[in-house]
């Protein structure tokens, strides 16, 4: 089928690679020239393992293409996705200005039958209102249909995600562009499900939010944990065998982070503000996500007395491990609250380095994570990358200065760090 996907981030990126990848025709638009020249040389303008050897394949077998015309692409394909992004403004509320503007170009360049797909994150009404805009246009109804189809990839894991979804969920009443939409994903063998377009706008909110609720909740208990002799790792193993729970999303830490989850949770919030609901769980939540790293923080400075004139290493940058993203990353408040008490950062990441460098210039970042301990006053372990669980603690603790260890989301155990001759803090314990 021949497809465009617009805006080559991380969900269009992967979309228009793995769709490709399927057999699809698809175009990949963007305004950003430079981008679409890396993604034509088989260089994914984004850290996402994998996903430079599809872009490689599909470019070299001419599955994929470039344009920066969105009114080029419509004309050549009969299903458009909108895959633009919407960050949140000031007050939480996405702004979803680019998708207006995607959904205008593509309007002005419909002359066949169309089918516009939502795959931007969106408040529910944005279907209707991306439909409106394109009958503004002058547009025929018969001749386009808007279809919302969220996107529940993952960074890091992107590509599997993408191949083997849990579901696709396709919002519309129109049975003919759910069966189109159906032969878009056919080769997945994926679970469908079919339903109305504002419950499928909902869904992506409401699933990512009750994901961050869960992960919140279980940070709640390990606070209990911390003041009663509990284990959080041991409640979260007991309450995960609990079929009904599930085991996933339920690893205490410094709190979640990341593209999507601190957005959609403001987001949802917003809609019910908006509609006249106050979504108090979801704020007990985000404070709860809020609170977290900065109670790390305060452990860690009684420990140490103060901050001031201390050293202190970072292992990880990135919101979580294999993605160079550090949006919303705990390692930003780390660095920030460490950097305002009078502490000199030294950090290392795999990949996350040089967008960091790019907000905090002012920090100390080395090549090698076992730098990171060299003279440090204590090292605090913030994205848990599998390469770090393989450093030697008890060689890394001849070289630093204090043998302290605060592990923020429990890579190692209190065994294997205190046998290394290290004092050991984590969380929820
Ligand atoms: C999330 C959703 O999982 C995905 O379906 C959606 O499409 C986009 O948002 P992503 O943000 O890439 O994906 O990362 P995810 O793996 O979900 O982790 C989000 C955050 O939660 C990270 O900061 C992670 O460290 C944290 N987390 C996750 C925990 O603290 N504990 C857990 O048990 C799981």
């Amino acid at each position: 089928m021949k497809i465009s996907v617009v805006g080559t981030g991380y969900v269009g990126l992967v979309t228009a690679a793995v769709l490709a990848d399927l057999g699809h025709q698809v175009i990949g638009v963007d305004h950003d020239k430079s981008k679409l020249d890396k993604i034509t040389a088989g260089i994914s303008p984004i850290y996402e393992p994998g996903l430079d050897e599809i872009l490689s394949r599909t470019i070299a077998n001419g599955n994929l293409t470039t344009s920066t015309s969105i009114a080029e692409a419509t004309k050549q394909t009969e299903v458009v996705f909108i895959a633009v992004g919407t960050p949140p403004m000031a007050d939480g509320t996405p702004d979803i200005r680019a998708v207006k503007a995607v959904a205008a170009s593509v309007a002005a360049a419909i002359d066949k039958p169309t089918i516009v797909v939502n795959k931007s994150t969106v408040p529910v009404g944005t279907g209707d209102l991306v439909e409106q805009i394109i009958l503004d246009a002058g547009v025929s109804p018969e001749l386009f249909t808007v279809v919302s189809n969220p996107e529940f990839l993952r960074e890091g894991t992107a590509i599997y995600d993408t191949l083997n979804p849990d579901r696709i969920v396709l919002g519309t009443s129109d049975p003919g562009a759910a069966e189109k939409m159906k032969e878009v994903y056919e080769p997945l063998k994926a679970e469908v499900l079919v339903v109305s377009r504002p419950s499928a706008e909902l869904i992506k909110y409401a699933s990512n939010s009750f994901l961050a609720v869960k992960i919140s909740f279980i940070n709640a208990i390990s606070r209990i944990c911390e003041k009663c002799g509990g284990d959080v790792e041991e409640v979260s193993v007991g309450m995960g065998m609990d079929k009904r729970i599930g085991s996933q999303f339920l690893k205490a830490g410094l709190g979640w982070g990341g593209s999507c989850f601190p957005k959609d949770v403001q987001g949802l919030t917003k809609t019910g503000e908006r509609l006249g609901y106050r979504f108090d769980l979801l704020t007990a939540a985000d404070q709860i996500n809020n609170e977290q790293t900065l109670h790390f923080l305060t452990r860690l400075q009684s420990r140490l007395g103060s901050l001031q004139g201390r050293t202190i290493g970072l292992l990880g940058l990135a919101f979580k491990p294999n993605t160079d993203d550090i949006r919303d990353a705990k390692s930003l408040e780390i660095i920030e609250f460490l950097r305002t008490n009078g502490a000199t950062v030294v950090a290392h990441d795999p990949v996350a380095m040089p967008n960091t460098r790019q907000v905090h210039p002012e920090i100390c970042y080395v090549d090698k994570p076992a730098d990171v301990f060299s003279g440090a006053d204590a090292v605090i372990l913030v994205t848990e990358w599998a390469e770090f669980k393989n450093l030697d603690l008890a060689t890394l603790k001849k070289v630093v200065g204090t043998a302290l260890l605060f592990d923020g989301r429990r890579l190692w155990t209190r065994e294997e760090a205190e046998s290394a001759g290290w004092e050991y803090y984590t969380v929820g314990v």
